[in-house]
């Protein structure tokens, strides 16, 4: 038994040093079925006599064998991360995904810098629904049913007399019906047309303009105040006209054209050689208007003017395509 004891000892060594796998050495000789396992179960047939310097000789041979299992295992590990260390290197130097930081978009910076400009002529800012009555958005507005002038914008209608406001106009009353004069007021909002092209989108933003005063408001405080904000957004050296047109809540009403900021004046592509951009549209109050809004429209007079935001955000940015404000598109946007 000894002997078998020591054999097994010295092959258990050998089959190490030849680089056997240390775990299955351990399952080999020290396991369940394992062969020196084995031994001890065999220790009972022998002689009682034996029984004590061979149970000692089990012991210390598979101390040993636990030892040197325990000490290999070691080394295999350490050997891997050698090898690991002397192989390829692992390249950790991937840069990063890093959070991209948000900015004001575009048509935003536009809306907030014309509020800005008006907010320094002293105008204050109301807002009123999107959601909009068809008697605040047209016959208050002196635009009564089947007149022509609602072709001019074509309309959503949520239902009955209730539809999506097709321009800021709409504030200019609810604003009246809630204060007395003087006002002087600037109303920045979203608008709705059944429209699409490379110059529309169906929803877009306005600010309109409403300045009312007992008194005599003059068409020259119009000019001049549509003059101060246009040097104010674009540029002091940009020159405004006056041109006639029609619109039926104001009396006498003006196009407002500012001189190309491309070009400026000479014409180019965008004025289409013109040297001029329309920009917004104006004019006095109708006596209408008052009268529908619960003022006397025998004694105030006041002007009105209202924009389309994404319209000068085309032109200050030199966007061509009106679209691609709402496209969302990283790119685009990161330009701002
Ligand atoms: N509401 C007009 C439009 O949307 C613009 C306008 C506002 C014109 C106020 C005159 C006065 O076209």
């Amino acid at each position: 038994m000894e002997e078998k004891l020591r054999a097994l000892s010295a092959a258990a060594k050998k089959s190490l040093e030849n680089g056997a796998n240390p775990e299955e050495l351990k399952v080999k000789y020290l396991g369940k079925k394992g062969e020196l396992t084995a031994v001890l179960a065999d220790m009972g047939k022998l002689p009682p006599d034996q029984r004590k310097a061979v149970g000692a000789l089990v012991n210390s041979v598979k101390a040993e064998l636990e030892a040197l299992l325990v000490e290999a295992a070691k080394n295999a590990e350490d050997a891997k991360l050698e090898a690991e260390l002397k192989g390829p290197k692992l390249d950790v130097t991937l840069p990063g995904r890093s959070i991209r930081p948000g900015r004001r978009h575009p048509v935003a910076q536009t809306l907030e810098d014309i509020v800005a400009a008006f907010g320094k002529l002293g105008f204050e800012v109301a807002q009123g629904p999107e959601i909009e009555l068809d008697w605040y958005n047209f016959e208050a507005l002196n635009v009564p049913a089947d007149h022509p002038a609602r072709d001019m914008q074509d309309t959503f209608y949520v239902g009955g007399n209730v539809l999506l406001r097709t321009h800021t106009s709409p504030v200019q009353v609810r604003l009246m019906q809630k204060q007395p004069p003087p006002i002087r007021h600037v109303m920045p909002g979203r608008v709705y047309r059944k429209d699409s092209d490379l110059t529309h989108t169906p929803m877009f933003h306005q600010v309109e303009g409403l300045y009312v005063e007992k008194g005599t408001v003059s068409f020259a405080e119009l000019k001049g105040t549509l003059d101060a904000f246009a040097k104010a957004f674009f540029g002091s050296s940009v020159k405004t006209r006056f041109r006639p047109s029609f619109f039926p809540f104001t009396e006498p009403s003006a196009e407002v054209d500012v001189s190309c900021t491309m070009c400026g004046g000479a014409g180019c592509r965008v004025c289409k050689q013109t040297g001029w951009l329309e920009v917004l549209g104006s004019g006095m109050v109708h006596p209408n208007v008052f009268t529908h809004a619960g003022y006397d429209a025998g004694t105030v007079t006041g002007f009105a003017f209202g924009m389309g935001v994404e319209r000068l955000a085309m032109l200050r940015f030199g966007v061509g395509d009106l679209r691609s404000f709402f496209e969302n598109d990283y790119r685009f946007l990161e330009q701002f």
